[in-house]
């Protein structure tokens, strides 16, 4: 038997297995396993079903959409349709957030939520209950994972910023999902790209520099990304001998304090001699 009669086969029995299956009973469907959409987003997770005979005015439906955390073994509903009753009872931590799109006639039962948060990362489940068809597939299940874009990273240095020192550069995003990918890019202080130690590494949005020197001044970028934004922070870096590090706070108050004589000086300039 060659591959194409292999998969026709195939095929044939698929499709026989289908009809099997399919026509003639209650089938509960979501399309996809998996929807990804952002925080904030308005959201509707499709469901479909079939039934094992055409609806008429007396038909009954119980349609319930209910949540899963993963991992937590406790499924939580969300709401319950009774069409003899015509309500949607919705349960109160999701009263008006979210609602049914129930359609007989599109043997739809569509569940949409308002502004997602984090706490919607569920596994849902559609159940459509008929009283007289439950031999099919009453239900059907997906995953929602509400994606977040990468809140403005925080860049900071680690280490002392003198020559002939190791140092770090991080660059962490409090927030983000998927977990945002950090770059590095650098600028010397002419605005030139910087040709870079042989040993620096950028790793997990680190920066590692080794043995600096004043080469290594300059603007830092890092850039936090992953499939929704990027955000940005920068940093600038300036590379001291290590004498002048120490002597430069004495210069800085000796500066300080020159600049308030002066002013001072200044301002009794001002003072009006004429008028005394
Ligand atoms: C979501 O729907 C609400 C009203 O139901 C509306 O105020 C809001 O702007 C919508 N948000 C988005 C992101 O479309
Ligand atoms: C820089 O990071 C590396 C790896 O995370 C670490 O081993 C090293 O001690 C850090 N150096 C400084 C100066 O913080
Ligand atoms: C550090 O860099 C200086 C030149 O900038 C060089 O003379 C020295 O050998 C380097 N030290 C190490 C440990 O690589």
């Amino acid at each position: 038997m060659n591959a194409w009669t292999m998969e026709r086969r195939m095929y044939t029995l698929t499709l026989l297995s289908l009809v099997l299956s399919g026509v003639g009973a209650l089938t509960v469907n979501i399309p996809k396993k998996l929807y990804e959409f952002a925080r904030g987003d308005n959201i509707t997770l499709p469901c479909t079903f079939t039934l094992k005979n055409p609806p008429t005015e007396k038909t009954l439906y119980i349609i319930s959409w209910s949540g899963e955390v993963e991992g937590s073994d406790t499924e939580t509903l969300i709401l319950t349709y009774y069409s003899h009753l015509g309500i949607t009872d919705v349960t109160k931590h999701n009263e008006g957030r979210v609602s049914l799109d129930f359609d007989v006639a599109k043997r739809k039962a569509d569940l949409k939520i308002t502004s997602i948060t984090k706490r919607d990362n569920k596994e849902f489940e559609c159940r459509v209950q008929v009283p007289g068809d439950d031999e099919g597939k009453p239900s059907d299940t997906t995953r929602l994972v509400v994606l977040v874009a990468p809140s403005t990273p925080i860049c900071e240095i680690q280490g002392k910023t003198e020559y002939g020192k190791n140092i770090n550069l991080t660059c962490v995003s409090e927030e983000g999902m998927p977990t945002p990918i950090y770059s590095w890019k650098s600028q010397d202080v002419r605005n030139m790209p910087r040709v870079a130690d042989p040993r620096t590494t950028d790793k997990g949005g680190v920066l590692s520099l080794y043995n600096i020197s004043k080469d290594a001044s300059g603007y830092y970028i890092c850039t936090s990304s992953n499939k929704i934004r990027s955000a940005t922070c920068n940093i600038t870096l300036s590379v001291m001998p290590p004498s002048m590090n120490i002597g430069s706070t004495a210069e800085i108050i000796a500066g300080a304090v020159a600049a308030l004589v002066s002013f001072i000086r200044y301002l009794l300039l001002l003072l009006p001699e004429g008028e005394g």
